[in-house]
């Protein structure tokens, strides 16, 4: 039985390059069918604003999977990525991208002798890709990194269940819990949590910074790394460079109803047209979409194959030896289809049924919410109003006590994140964005209507950038204190 999917040629080089591993599909017999959909630049400058036509939109959501080229993203009217937008609008909350050493492709590592195998699961909706920014004074911009309890932990079992199917036995967090402490600690602690059902598999954490140090020094002693969206997406650039560079990235858009497969890389602007395109990543995102449709034995052939050709020397103008001449687009794909049924003298890739991941495609009828329950007790204990002002944290304090009733107190003044009142140092340099905070003197519990009435009353002597509440859960404070403080 054939599986029908939706497929986007893409901008650029992606109409090339689709058509060459669709070419390859073709010749291995690959149970599949085409819907073909109306997206990319093109439909941005017709006027769809989302980048694709509404038909597009109801053929991708209907079929649940999409195979897409590179799309460019029209600068500077406003738009967002068509990229991006795909995967939060269907909660693709998987990125999976996995990077091992190729034969025929040389690398630091691969002349040293030092194979790389090793996925990276980047987390793919939440972030600083949330995209919530704000300019609050002339000077000061300021962005919101969502993490999320129900968004990690969809990513987090994803990457353990993905752990466990591909046969690996560890995996790590990658974090900076140390430094953000609410966002990247729930993170992490989601990880440790769902770790537990997962016994079988040997659950670490790391520091990003230390990982990519690791990764550039010792990278065979990974095999899957977690991480949350933005870290997620510089590691996982840092590991293309690893094995041979984007030309060789798949990545895999994972969502319980909506997938998307693609290359990593863009549209290569530069060499549009000429019929040089590398299409290995593509293939390779191609590889991973049949496994995880299930067709596991053509995936492995496909594979084979690639590596056999990758093996003998023929590559593209990007890659290789370049004493040899360069196969192009075509020709690169026509080796790949002239050696299937041969397998790479380096070690071939055997089917492994259990590589597979059930396509649960559901049509739901409403948005999905996801509360993660729990009884705790929430109080309100104070406030931090972000304020404009140009004066000195001795003055602002001045100001701001007078506006407080008995019941409130001034705990202290911030600037960019470092206290300033009542202790700090005058070589602290300043902004003209402060955060006031107040907390009732009892340290109890304050109103919202108490908070908006102090927020209300600043308002009289400053411009209120933005009003945050500082919560307990469980008598446990859900705010960070300054640094200083
Ligand atoms: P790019 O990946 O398109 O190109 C970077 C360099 O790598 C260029 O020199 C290019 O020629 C080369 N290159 C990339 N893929 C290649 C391939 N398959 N074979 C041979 N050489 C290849 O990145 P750039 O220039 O930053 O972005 C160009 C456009 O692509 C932008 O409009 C960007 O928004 C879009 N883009 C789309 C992505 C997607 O659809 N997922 C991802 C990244 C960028």
């Amino acid at each position: 039985m054939s599986t029908k999917i939706a497929v986007a040629k893409g901008d650029g080089i992606g109409p090339e390059i689709m058509a060459a591993v669709l070419r390859i599909f073709e010749a291995a017999n690959v149970p599949l069918e085409y819907e073909y959909v109306e997206m990319g630049k093109s439909y941005f400058d017709a006027g769809h604003s989302t980048g694709m036509t509404p038909a597009a939109k109801e053929t991708i959501e209907r079929l649940g999977l999409l195979f897409k080229g590179p799309m460019e993203t029209p600068k500077g009217k406003g738009v967002k990525s068509i990229n991006v937008t795909a995967r939060k609008v269907w909660n693709t909350y998987a990125n999976q991208r996995d990077f091992r050493s190729l034969n025929g492709v040389d690398t630091v590592f691969s002349k040293a002798g030092i194979p790389i195998n090793l996925t990276i699961v980047r987390e793919n909706i939440e972030d600083t890709y949330g995209g919530i920014e704000h300019l609050l004074t002339n000077d000061v911009a300021v962005g919101r990194r969502i993490i999320t309890r129900p968004g990690s932990a969809q990513v987090i079992r994803y990457a353990f269940e993905m752990a466990r199917r591909k046969g690996y036995t560890k995996l790590a967090c990658g974090h900076k819990a140390n430094i953000m402490k609410l966002t990247d600690g729930m993170f992490l602690e989601t990880f440790y949590e769902i770790a537990k059902e997962f016994p079988d598999i040997e659950s670490s954490d790391i520091i990003v910074d230390d990982l990519c140090m690791k990764l550039v020094s010792r990278p065979e002693i990974f095999q899957a790394i977690v991480l949350t969206n933005l870290q997620g997406d510089i590691v996982s650039d840092l590991c293309a460079g690893l094995v041979g560079g984007l030309g060789f990235a798949p990545s895999a858009n994972i969502g319980d109803n909506i997938s998307i497969f693609e290359a990593v890389h863009g549209t290569a602007p530069d060499i549009q047209g000429k019929g040089i395109a590398n299409p290995t990543a593509l293939l390779l995102s191609g590889i991973l979409m049949l496994r995880y449709l299930g067709y596991t034995t053509a995936a492995a052939a496909i594979e084979n194959s690639l590596l056999y050709t990758l093996e003998q020397g023929i590559h593209t103008g990007d890659f290789g030896d370049k004493s040899t001449p360069s196969a192009n687009t075509e020709a690169f794909a026509d080796a790949v289809i002239a050696n299937l049924g041969q397998v790479p003298v380096k070690g071939a890739v055997v089917a492994q049924p259990d590589m597979e991941v059930k396509a649960n495609h559901d049509h739901p009828t409403k948005n999905k919410l996801t509360v993660v329950k729990k009884d705790s007790k929430e109080e309100i204990v104070g406030v931090d109003v972000f304020v404009e002002s140009n004066k000195q944290p001795n003055e602002l304090a001045e100001i701001a006590q007078k506006k407080l009733n008995e019941n409130t107190q001034l705990v202290m003044i911030s600037n960019r994140g470092t206290q300033v009142w009542p202790t700090g140092s005058i070589y602290t340099e300043l902004v003209n964005e402060y955060r006031i905070r107040v907390e009732k003197k009892d340290g109890g519990e304050i109103s919202q209507k108490e908070i908006l009435h102090i927020a209300g009353e600043l308002s009289e002597d400053f411009k209120i950038c933005s009003v945050e509440f500082l919560m307990k859960f469980d008598g446990k404070i859900g705010y960070t204190l300054a640094q200083g403080q």
